[in-house]
């Protein structure tokens, strides 16, 4: 899927906090038009049977309210916590588990939510601490997919856009806890 690659030269953007933005990578109508696909898509792979739409935190928190609300089947919805960035924009590697799901999830169908896949460090080891809760089925949709991970050990289902490898921000993803808030997807300056 091909990003919108918009020029945001003319963007006046109070939530920017006057950061300039490189360019929209993704805009509002685009996500929108490419989650309600993917909330299809899934809706499709599951035709019975129970679903938890697990969401990894922060990053993923729009991307999932809005994800879920386009699956016309029965859910059920729970978070996980980890970390892997510090303030920086390059990721740390090290990946921390911070909250772990209250719901039950042995036998249970699992789709993991991530907001991107950058280095992939973070997918690795959630799937792995996941696989060992004995699901029922595990699978992963990312709305983003840098495609450079090397060694990724769990290739994602559902990928709603292949993602320039530029440091974004909106739609969820951050700089430093901020700019979570842009309906759109931008490339930071
Ligand atoms: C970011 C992002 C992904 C992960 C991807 O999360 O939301 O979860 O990094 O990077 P990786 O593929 O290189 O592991 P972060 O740890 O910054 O936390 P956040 O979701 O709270 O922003």
């Amino acid at each position: 899927m091909s990003n919108t690659g918009k020029p945001a030269g003319g963007i006046d953007d109070p939530r920017l906090e006057g950061r300039t933005v490189k360019r929209i990578a993704f805009d509002e109508k685009v996500i929108a038009k490419r989650v309600s696909e993917l909330g299809r898509q899934i809706t499709d792979s599951y035709p019975d049977g129970d679903l938890l739409v697990l969401g990894l935190l922060k990053g993923s928190f729009i991307f999932l309210s809005d994800l879920v609300r386009q699956i016309t089947r029965p859910l059920q919805v729970d978070f996980l916590v980890a970390s892997s960035y510090g303030d920086g924009t390059v990721s740390s590697g090290t990946v921390k588990l911070v909250y772990d799901p209250e719901t039950e999830l042995e036998g249970t169908n699992i789709l993991l939510v991530e907001d991107i896949v950058d280095s992939g460090r973070t997918l690795n080891r959630l799937m792995t601490i996941l696989k060992e809760r004995k699901p029922r089925s595990l699978e992963i949709c990312a709305l983003l997919h840098k495609r450079i991970a090397e060694g990724l050990k769990f290739e994602a289902k559902f990928v709603g856009f292949d993602a320039p490898n530029e440091f974004l921000v909106g739609y969820g993803l951050d700089h430093a806890e901020n700019f979570r808030h842009l309906p759109y997807i931008a490339s930071l300056q």
